[in-house]
């Protein structure tokens, strides 16, 4: 009787209760080389406190961090095998869980680590991180089947004989038994390979469900121009303020948080230009430095919508200390997925935070315009709305082409959405010569319509 009612205040105090429902964080340690060669564009310390909210955004608790100044990356252990002993040591003090380093590790830095770290203390790189916290908040099908299939290619080439649940879980055996992969091990076959093949075949598997659901979103897009809706693309470092950008221009409730990677999935929005027409905004994936390159080709697909856009609005936290080493980040990242010059507004958020007002910027021409904002407060709003219109306006191409008969529909389009200067009339058809937006002329050009 007693006992049963010590078991009930336990039960409703709610100390006790907490710590029943929330599993204990786990505790990481940093860890950084600071190779004398390379060119961050982070010092150690200063991407080691960006590494720090990643962690805090997977929900681990960072107990401590190391730097290790290098000539050249240890061809054994990453970082020399000194500090490694020395890592050994504070982890232990500490009573980490969990060591990350700062850049992707090599597989076969990574294998070596695991070796001396055991198998109490899990040994992962910025890449792991970023990939996981990338699952966490993938909504839609293709986001998630993007960062399931970065994931893999991850692992693929970092399989550990440790690693062997994958077998387990499709139903293959265990791979401990020696003999549980019977029906799934082909002859002569290690765990391993059995793994590495199956990796393979969710990997072929995963590429054509992605294919299948970006066929279905290019017929939208396709719509889309059809329909005359020019489109603006947000990008930007993550945590620059994109969803309460979208916010303020649209009125979307896209969810805003003080995280990395808050929002994953692309969204949006409609907005009424002052001069009536409409535009499409779309927000799009958060950028970072040293984004893990499985990721930046899974998601390059979503990516290259933006160089389907009509212009792109750069969105950057002017106050942040490193905001020109983010607008670099961002534009090296475009660079690498090959947009192409679309015209560009760099909209310098949070300027609510900067009584002085912005520092001055290098690259500065890159933009057809810079517009100074606060998505929190709407300043500055109203002043960027008036400039994508300007911009989107100034940017049409001009085209000469020839528009047989039986293709009124197009003659309509390019009336709809751009400035027909000149129509000849002849025996077949039309010659034309118009002002129209980058991407109907793209589409024009390629015959795509
Ligand atoms: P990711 O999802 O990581 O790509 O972030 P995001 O670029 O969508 O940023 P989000 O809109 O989620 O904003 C990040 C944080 O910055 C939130 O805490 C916002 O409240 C804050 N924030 C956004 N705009 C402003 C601003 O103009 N001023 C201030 N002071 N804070 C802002």
């Amino acid at each position: 009787m007693r006992r049963h009612k010590n078991e009930l205040n336990l039960l409703f105090n709610p100390d006790y209760d907490e710590r029943l429902t929330a599993p204990p964080k786990e505790r990481g340690f940093l860890v950084a080389a600071d190779v004398r060669s390379a060119r961050p564009l982070l010092s150690a310390h200063d991407s080691l406190d960006e590494l720090e909210l990643l962690a805090k955004t997977a929900g681990i608790e960072v107990v401590g961090r190391a730097v290790q100044h290098l000539q050249r990356i240890d061809p054994a252990t990453y970082i020399g095998s000194g500090k490694v002993r020395e890592v050994q040591e504070q982890v232990a003090l500490l009573g980490a869980d969990v060591v990350i380093f700062d850049d992707e590790l090599a597989p076969n830095h990574q294998r070596e680590l695991e070796k001396i770290f055991g198998e109490t203390v899990k040994v992962i790189d910025r890449s792991a991180l970023i990939l996981d916290i990338f699952a966490q908040h993938a909504r839609t099908r293709e986001g998630a089947l993007q960062v399931e299939l970065a994931q893999y290619e991850y692992r693929l080439p970092r399989l550990t004989r440790q690693w062997t649940h994958l077998a387990r879980q499709t139903g293959g055996g265990s791979g401990r038994s020696g003999n549980g992969g019977v029906g799934l091990r082909g002859p002569g076959e290690t765990q391993l390979e059995v793994d590495r093949r199956e990796i393979k075949k969710r990997i072929a598997k995963l590429k054509c469900e992605l294919e299948a659901v970006r066929a279905h979103r290019s017929r939208h897009r396709v719509q889309r121009v059809r329909q005359g809706i020019p489109t603006v693309a947000l990008v930007g470092y993550t945590n620059a303020g994109k969803s309460t950008l979208i916010n303020a221009l649209t009125d979307a409730k896209v969810y805003v948080a003080d995280q990395l990677f808050a929002t994953l999935d692309p969204t949006t929005r409609r907005l009424t230009l002052p001069g009536g027409k409409v535009v499409l905004i779309s927000d799009t994936v958060g950028f970072i430095q040293k984004l893990p390159p499985t990721l930046i080709a899974a998601f390059r697909a979503t990516l290259e919508e933006v160089s389907e856009a009509d212009m792109i609005i750069h969105v950057v936290d002017a106050a942040h200390p490193h905001a020109a080493a983010h607008i670099e980040t961002v534009e090296d990242t475009l660079a690498e997925i090959d947009v192409p010059r679309l015209p560009r507004i760099l909209a310098l958020n949070k300027i609510d935070l900067l009584p002085n007002g912005v520092p001055p910027l290098r690259g500065a021409d890159r933009y057809a315009a810079i517009v100074p904002i606060s998505a929190q407060t709407g300043v500055g709003i109203p002043h960027l709305i008036h400039e994508i219109e300007r911009v989107l306006r100034e940017s049409m191409l001009e085209i000469k082409m020839f528009v047989p008969y039986q293709r009124g529909d197009l003659l309509a389009l390019i009336r709809e959405q751009g400035v027909l200067d000149q129509a000849q009339p002849t025996p077949e058809g039309t010659y034309v010569r118009a002002h129209v937006p980058p991407r109907l002329a793209a589409l024009l050009a390629e015959d795509k319509i």
